[in-house]
């Protein structure tokens, strides 16, 4: 409570509000220090503040108390700007429990290159935290009631977001895909769609892109998001689906030609002006609150981009999977795999195998593509789009393709290396203290 007004709080203040006995609060105190629930701090002021645990406390507290979950589980996940838990229901459900965590790594660098937040004592992590992560639900609120497939959002508290668990596999994790043709033109028009909600992802990527086992495809991940017209919305998109194609095309062997321009599409609503019209989840944030957030996470991404180049986007296949590719290649295998998963414990997973007539037809790429193409009636026609496989590329486009993804590939390696292994530090560091 202290916090709302203070970063760090005195424990004059503490004893105030808890309205202990000083014994008793030093008592308290002592606790939650020894538990890393809160931080002691001295230097202008002598004082404590929450940290990221004692934040995830209080809020799984009420999650539970609103009797929405019973039980924390395992880890699912831990990216740049959170950490995502299992967790279950009253009735069993699986949830995802989705913990903001603003400034953990990257973020450290804008905090101390480009300081938004000096002189301004109220607006620490946390604050931020929270405001993203009342962002990233009221998007996607709009987005699931837009029958966009996105997690059903169930709650959200602090810098916490419940919802529903999606039973699929990002794209990162998947290494081979029964129609990829046609998972990649849902990608393509899903972000279409997004546009024509007047939205640009900005992080519309493998890792953000789950599919399931019936090979449909859902996006999460959503604080970054920006208006269509962001001044940079067209750069931003471009830069989402260029990344996107040359993942599949590398990963997959398909890509999709003909990506429609930005200016090109037309926008039938603009989701992003009517929830800031709306104040943002009836926590009526202010406009600089937001735009201060924007900020934050774009120029993180921007940091993130310069130094991690793009970890997501320049990806590079599994050693296993190119020798894969290149066995199946002299074989002149055509690619109708099953969907399967890089993954130790999943590797024995993949999706039921469809039944004879619908193998055959696939072995028709270009045909059950076509079909594809009117799978998604939400898609108006205007803007829909059109995936190649890589049998149908021409020499032209396929050299540049080859040459432009080969160069990033380069370019990314060692970067990608550098974020893998901070990434495994940080998630060795994080764990539920309670
Ligand atoms: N609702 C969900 N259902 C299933 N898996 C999920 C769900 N939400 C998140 N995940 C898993 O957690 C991972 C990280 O989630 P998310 O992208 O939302 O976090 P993030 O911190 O923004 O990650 P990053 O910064 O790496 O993009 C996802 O790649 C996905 O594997
Ligand atoms: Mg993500």
């Amino acid at each position: 409570m202290g916090m709302k007004n203070h970063e760090i709080v005195p424990l004059a203040l503490i004893e105030n509000i808890a309205k202990l006995r000083r014994g008793g609060v030093f008592k308290v105190v002592q606790s939650l220090l020894k538990k890393k629930l809160i931080a002691h701090i001295n230097k202008q002021v002598d004082g404590y503040s929450l940290t990221y645990s004692g934040y995830d406390v209080l809020a799984i507290h009420t999650f539970i108390k609103r009797g929405l979950i019973k039980q924390i589980g395992n880890m699912l996940g831990t990216g740049k700007e959170s950490d995502i838990y299992l967790c279950k229901g009253p009735n069993d459900e699986d949830f995802v429990l989705k913990l903001a965590r603003l400034g953990r790594t990257s973020f450290r660098a804008v905090k101390t290159k480009r300081d938004y937040l000096k002189g301004r004592s109220k607006h620490n992590w946390l604050y931020l935290s929270r405001l993203s992560a009342i962002k990233e639900y009221t998007f996607m609120e709009s987005l699931y009631k837009t029958q966009i497939p996105t997690p059903q959002p169930i709650s959200h508290n602090r810098h916490a977001i419940l919802m529903s668990l999606i039973q699929g596999y990002p794209l990162i994790n998947v290494s081979s895909i029964k129609h990829p043709g046609k998972v990649l033109n849902d990608c393509v028009n899903l972000s279409i769609k997004l546009v024509e909600l007047g939205l640009v992802h900005c992080d519309f990527n493998q890792f953000n892109l789950l599919v399931t086992d019936d090979e449909d495809v859902f996006v999460i991940d959503f604080p970054q998001m920006v208006s269509v017209d962001h001044f940079n919305g067209e750069e931003l998109y471009e830069k989402d689906i260029v990344c996107l194609n040359e993942f599949f095309a590398n990963r997959f062997g398909v890509f999709c030609e003909n990506i429609p321009k930005l200016k090109d599409l037309k926008v039938l609503r603009h989701v992003d002006a009517e929830i800031k019209a709306s104040g943002y989840l009836k926590e009526n944030l202010k406009d600089y609150e937001i735009e201060e957030l924007d900020q934050v996470i774009e120029s993180a991404k921007r940091e993130d981009d310069d130094e991690e180049m793009d970890s997501g986007s320049g990806e590079e296949p599994a050693e296993e999977l190119k020798e894969e590719e290149e066995k199946e290649k002299e074989k002149g295998v055509e690619e109708t795999k099953e969907l399967n998963i890089i993954n130790s414990e999943s590797l024995e997973e993949k999706i039921p195998h469809e039944d004879q007539e619908d193998s055959e037809n696939s072995s028709d790429e270009s045909g059950s593509q076509d079909e594809d193409l009117n799978a998604n009636p939400q898609i108006t026609d205007q803007n829909k789009t059109k995936t190649k496989t890589k049998a149908e590329k021409t020499p032209e486009n396929s050299s540049d393709l080859k040459q432009k993804i080969s160069n990033k590939l380069k370019k990314n390696r060692q970067k990608r290396e550098k974020v893998r292994t901070n990434r495994n530090k940080v998630k060795g560091q994080m764990s539920l203290n309670f």
